[in-house]
């Protein structure tokens, strides 16, 4: 079943009101393929700004949310506070949630599984580090990050996986096409095996890590590349190239 090419855009910890403005006025005047699903993740404190002013062909994230609903969780955000102002994807797991605020696969795992019980889409971040990748654990840590997913995800028509090498981000050291492939591919086996043979066809798998205007279209060209989660370059009009990279 043809998977649809789907491409988010991580704002991270960047923005201000008037920036997102253009942001999103450039974006609202891109001439943007129709065979591409985008989505566009601020900081929380912009989400409503942004949904409320992007073209609705475009859907929004959250870049983060906790696993429980409601309670004593002081600066935490809930899913269902996503969906309440109409946000329907939320991003999980990035590594820089793993590795600055020292989230564990298991909550990870949670997070995801609370998410789409409140009824959000997910991206679900996975990838190695330089030293995994060097030891030849790239396989060993992806596979576990999903593991600990797999223990807690019933449904995975809304689970998106985001494949980021942590050695690519905000580095300008893209994977090359091969080592991307290769990876989705080992995810997508990964996925048949662990979960089921339907579940890995239809999941889309998107890379992350250092795509730009000049390399998405080359990387869009492999198989097992369904998407794109962009960092740096979705703040820059060279977003619209990469939106279009598969068209
Ligand atoms: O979530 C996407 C992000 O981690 C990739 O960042 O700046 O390398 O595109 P960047």
């Amino acid at each position: 079943m043809p998977r649809k090419f789907i491409v988010g855009g991580n704002f991270k910890l960047n923005g201000s009101q008037s920036s997102l403005k253009s942001l999103v006025d450039n974006l609202n005047q891109g001439n943007l393929s129709t065979d591409v699903e985008i989505v566009v993740s601020p900081p929380f404190i912009y989400l409503d700004q942004v949904r409320k002013s992007v073209r609705k062909d475009v859907a929004v994230a959250g870049q983060n949310c906790f696993s429980k609903g409601s309670g004593a969780y002081t600066g935490e955000v809930a899913a269902e506070m996503l969906k309440d102002i109409g946000i329907d994807w939320v991003i999980l797991g990035h590594s820089e949630r793993r590795e600055i605020f020292k989230e564990t696969d298991d909550e990870i795992g949670q997070k995801v599984a609370h998410a789409l019980e409140a009824g959000l889409k997910v991206m679900f971040c996975v990838g190695e580090t330089l030293e995994q990748r060097e030891a030849n654990k790239t396989e060993e840590t992806v596979f576990r990050q999903l593991a600990a997913g797999v223990k807690y995800i019933k449904d995975w028509t809304n689970v998106v996986v985001a494949y980021e090498p942590v050695w690519a981000i905000g580095t300008g050291k893209v994977a090359t096409p091969n080592q991307a492939q290769e990876v989705h591919k080992s995810i997508r086996g990964w996925l048949k095996e662990n979960v089921s043979a339907k579940v890995a066809d239809e999941t889309r798998i998107m890379y992350g890590g250092s795509v730009n205007g000049g390399n998405a279209a080359t990387l869009a060209q492999e198989e097992d590349v369904d998407g794109f989660l962009v960092g740096g370059a979705s703040l820059k009009p060279e977003f619209v190239t990469i939106c279009n990279a598969k068209a």
